[in-house]
């Protein structure tokens, strides 16, 4: 690799688990490209961030056509950041994208008809200047277009080569059983369902994780901590350069009393076991079986390597 020096030897410090009855292996940590990958941030940064992934042997790298902000930012990000440091390792890693969150005016621009899914990823494709996704996920259930027209729309994604894989995100376990039923029968079997779960948000653990297990569909936990709460970014205020003060999805009127007393009493267990507090969520996580990875947000190469460490030593 011309561009950057591997001093680590990069797949030992990782863990890989299967993803439900498939042939893939995924990184128990992937790297998510939600927040501070869009156009304010520090191109320098972001490559660090990625190159730090890359070299503690994570392997799948998330993202989705809207991420920014401005929307499609994240992607040429990525696309930049393939380019300089990742393409002589494409068959090493995974890329995934999604599309179903708004991303261009008018009635194409979200949701889940074929019209939309193919601009979609295409758009994608040029973007990150890359012939293929790994996977390319729904990003979100749609209560209007038929079930059948979205699912068809990602098997022949699929079958034109596209995408290798098909996953679903955050639909409810009665669309999403149908979702598996119709892929399974089109031979395009969903590799992976994508799911909210945390310390905070356990709401998966009843239907979505024993669904997925059953279905032999892999899942992958997002905002594992909690956007940021469940690390020590807020123990002590909210720091000027944290999402709270900068993104609007993470609302200051979340950090009660009681939300910090529980943080408070968290990190404080995460000490006891020598972990920090984003180490010991991340691992509360990863504990169930069903999980295949786990999709962390970092805004700096020291809080990712802190993450890093949440990985069981072999
Ligand atoms: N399918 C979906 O609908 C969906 C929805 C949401 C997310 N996702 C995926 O999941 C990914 C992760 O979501 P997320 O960004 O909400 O994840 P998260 O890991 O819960 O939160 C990431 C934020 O936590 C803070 N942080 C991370 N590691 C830290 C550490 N070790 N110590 C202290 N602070 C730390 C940083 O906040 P600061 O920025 O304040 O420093 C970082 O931006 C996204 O990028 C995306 O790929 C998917």
């Amino acid at each position: 690799m011309e561009n950057y020096n591997l001093t680590e030897p990069r797949y030992e410090a990782m863990n890989y688990r299967r993803c439900g009855r498939s042939g893939i292996l995924l990184s128990e940590i992937s790297l998510g490209f939600w927040h501070n990958f869009g156009g304010a941030a520090d191109p320098e940064v972001c490559r660090a961030i990625v190159e730090t992934a890359f070299d503690g042997g994570v392997t799948c790298f998330d993202l989705a056509n809207n991420y920014g902000p401005p929307y499609g930012s994240a992607e040429e990000m990525f696309g930049r950041i393939f380019a300089r440091s990742l393409r002589a390792h494409r068959d090493e890693i995974l890329v995934t994208t999604k599309a179903g969150h708004d991303m261009w005016p008018g009635p194409y621009g979200e949701w889940g008809s074929r019209k939309s899914l193919f601009a979609s990823i295409d758009q994608s494709l040029r973007r990150m200047g890359l012939d293929y996704v790994d996977i390319f996920y729904s990003h979100r259930p749609d209560p209007d277009t038929p079930l059948e027209e979205t699912m068809q729309a990602l098997v022949d994604i699929v079958r034109s080569g596209r995408a290798l894989y098909a996953g679903i995100s955050k639909y409810p376990p009665a669309m999403a059983s149908r979702a598996y039923a119709y892929l399974r029968e089109a031979h395009v079997p969903c590799l992976v369902y994508q799911g909210r779960y945390n310390l905070l948000d356990r709401s998966q653990e009843e239907e979505i994780l024993p669904q997925a297990a059953a279905e032999g569909v892999g899942y992958v936990a997002f905002s594992p901590l909690a956007q940021g709460l469940l690390t020590d970014r807020y123990l002590g205020g909210i720091p000027a350069d944290s999402r709270m003060r900068h993104s609007i999805f993470l609302d200051e009127s979340v950090l009660t009393p009681e939300l910090l007393a529980r943080l408070r009493a968290w990190n404080e267990a995460a000490a006891a076991e020598g972990l920090t507090l984003a180490q010991y969520a991340l691992r509360w996580i990863l504990r169930r079986p069903e999980v295949s990875s786990v999709i962390v947000g970092a805004s700096s190469v020291a809080q990712l390597k802190d993450s890093l460490k949440a990985v069981r030593a072999r």
